[in-house]
This record gives structure tokens, C-alpha cells and sequence, in this order.
């Protein structure tokens, strides 16, 4: 697979197969993954394999969370702006349309959109997590290093034949995935990543892209 191909069928899979992703897949990813750049080299990831029974204790108690409807935990970083000013609030609300519009759930249907969106703590019954942390200490810069870093898994795990849905919902419940991964009091946890085979009986809609005119300016002479 080429790397175009790569990033063209990498996308947000929120199905996935029972099938066990071999360790030494993800062992081979996250090796050449580390290559992936960084501000002088920092490397400021520190990510967490989270497989076989521990990922079921993980999806148990996250699970037993959203049953009893245990409020979130108090956030470590803000998602978004509290007030998302255009033209990103209306590629949040196509988003959503796409999103929940493959399902069947309308707008309005906000409990409908919540069940849907509680499949997150179940890792879209994927066998395999990844949670990516990074240290307090760090700036904005090195988060963004975190994101060329967790691409790189995510298009690797495409060469593999294996795909991912990289969740900022695990933030959540990040004490939850602190008692299975024991990190340290220093790191805060970014995101969760599921990682398997896809469901391919699971419907979606491709998520769409504004034009290059609305992201990308040449400047020539
Ligand atoms: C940092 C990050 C966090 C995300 N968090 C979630 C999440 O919690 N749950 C989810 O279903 N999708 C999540 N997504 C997936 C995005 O919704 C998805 O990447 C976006 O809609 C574009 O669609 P595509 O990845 O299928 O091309 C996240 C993506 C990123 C990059």
C-alpha cells in the first residue's frame, strides 16, 4: 500500500470485528511509528497498549459509568472552544449530520446520538486501544507532535490492513483508563485510539472535506 492510498483509506472506523490484532503487528507499528518527527526531536508521546483481559476490564467499568450515567471527568484540556466560531461550527454540524445521519438519527434526537456516541467506551468493539498521554510540562507545540505522531500509527496500521478511530471521548474517562494503565501523576492523557478489522456490515458516510481553497493558499508570483 502506497502512502497516498494510506491516508485516502484511512478513516474514522467505529466497527470493528472481534478478530485479535497479533501483538507483534502493533509492536511492528509502533516501532517504525517512533520515527515520526518532533521539536528537537522531543519525542513528548507515551502511549499504552491496552489488550486481552485488561481491555475487557477497561470497557467493563467504562461501561458501568455510562449505565449509571457517572458525570464525565473534570476535563485536563478543553475539546473545543466553548463558542466555535464559523466555518468551524458548520463543519461540526455537517460532521454530526454525516455521523449520526448513517445511523438513522435525526438532529433532534439527542438521546438517540448518545447511545450512538457510548459505543466510544466500548472501542467500537475493537480488540486492541491505544491511549496516548503526554507530560503536563509540555506546550502546544509538542501536542501537535502527538498528532504527527498518532497519524503516523493510524497509517500504518492501514499498511497492516488494520484500521482505527482515534477518540478524544476516552478524555472523559480518563481515571477509568488510569486505573488499568497506572500512568504517572505527570502525564495527562490526550486521546484513546481503537484499533482491529473493520465490521465491514457496519454503515457509514465517508466524512466530506472543504475545498483545498478553504484550507490552502499558494502564494506565487
Ligand atoms: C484527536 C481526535 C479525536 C477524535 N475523537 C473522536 C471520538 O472521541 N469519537 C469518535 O467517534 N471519533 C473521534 N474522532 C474522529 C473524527 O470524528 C474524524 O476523524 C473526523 O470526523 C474525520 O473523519 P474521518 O477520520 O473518518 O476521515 C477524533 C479524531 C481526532 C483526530
Amino acid at each position: 500500500m502506497d502512502v497516498y492510498e494510506a491516508v485516502t483509506s484511512r478513516r474514522a472506523v467505529r466497527g470493528f470485528t472481534d478478530k485479535v490484532v497479533p501483538r507483534e503487528v502493533l509492536e511492528r507499528v509502533l516501532c517504525a511509528a517512533a520515527w515520526s518527527p518532533s521539536g528537537s526531536n522531543l519525542q513528548p508521546w507515551h502511549a499504552y497498549v491496552v489488550i486481552g483481559e485488561p481491555l475487557a476490564e477497561l470497557k467493563k467499568r467504562a461501561g458501568k459509568r455510562v449505565a449509571a450515567g457517572d458525570p464525565w471527568d473534570e476535563r485536563e484540556y478543553e475539546m473545543y472552544p466553548s463558542a466555535l466560531k464559523s466555518p468551524y461550527r458548520e463543519r461540526r454540524s455537517a460532521f454530526g449530520e454525516e455521523r449520526y445521519g448513517a445511523l438513522g438519527i435525526s438532529r433532534e434526537d439527542w438521546e438517540s446520538r448518545q447511545r450512538a456516541a457510548s459505543a466510544n467506551w466500548d472501542c467500537f468493539g475493537a480488540p486492541a486501544a491505544l491511549f496516548c498521554y503526554i507530560d503536563r510540562g509540555l506546550g502546544l507545540p509538542q501536542w501537535s507532535d502527538l498528532g504527527m505522531y498518532l497519524q503516523t500509527v493510524m497509517l500504518l496500521l492501514r499498511a497492516e490492513g488494520l484500521h482505527s478511530c482515534p477518540q478524544m471521548a476516552w478524555s472523559v474517562y480518563r481515571k477509568t483508563v488510569a486505573e488499568i494503565v497506572s500512568p504517572p501523576d505527570g502525564l495527562i492523557l490526550f486521546c484513546g485510539m481503537s484499533i482491529g478489522f473493520e465490521d465491514v456490515t457496519v454503515d457509514y458516510i465517508r466524512t466530506g472535506r472543504a475545498p483545498l481553497n478553504e484550507t490552502v493558499t499558494f502564494v506565487e508570483g
